[in-house]
């Protein structure tokens, strides 16, 4: 794995990625679209939007679908995150993605509207993950 402190923090270069990768979401039912970037820590980008369905429940979120993708591909743990949606207040990622998302480390995350942004570690966002549930495997060498 590449030193994560080479890669700095983009912000400026994933956010119109997310904002981009909002433009595709599938929300007919909310009307309310979501657009995610995930950085992994070999500098891969990985964009998800919602995809939403008729059966309401199986609704997917920008973020995991983008963990998926990101995963899929071969990436191990990501360092970075943005989220992004067009609201007053930056929108606040959902419990189930922050738990899905803390399996794949501690990233930073970055909220993001049409007028401010809020900066937080994922750890802030979701105490104690995994604290007292499994022991992680041994990562493979
Ligand atoms: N949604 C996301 O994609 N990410 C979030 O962080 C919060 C909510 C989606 C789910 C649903 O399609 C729509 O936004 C309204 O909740």
């Amino acid at each position: 794995m590449k030193d994560r402190l080479a890669w700095g923090m983009d912000w400026e270069t994933w956010i119109p990625q997310a904002w981009a990768a909002r433009e595709m979401a599938h929300a007919p039912y909310s009307d309310f679209q979501v657009g995610a970037v995930l950085v992994s820590s070999d500098g891969k980008i990985f964009t998800g939007c919602n995809v939403e369905n008729i059966s309401y429940g199986l609704t997917m979120c920008a973020e995991r679908v983008a963990i998926g993708s990101a995963i899929a591909a071969g990436a191990k743990e990501i360092i970075a995150a943005v989220v992004v949606a067009d609201t007053r207040e930056p929108i606040s990622p959902c419990g189930a993605c922050r738990q899905v998302l803390a399996e794949f480390g501690d990233p930073r995350v970055l909220l993001v509207c049409r007028e401010s942004r809020a900066e937080f570690q994922l750890s802030e966002l979701l105490p104690r993950a995994s604290t007292g549930i499994l022991e992680k495997p041994p990562a493979a060498e």
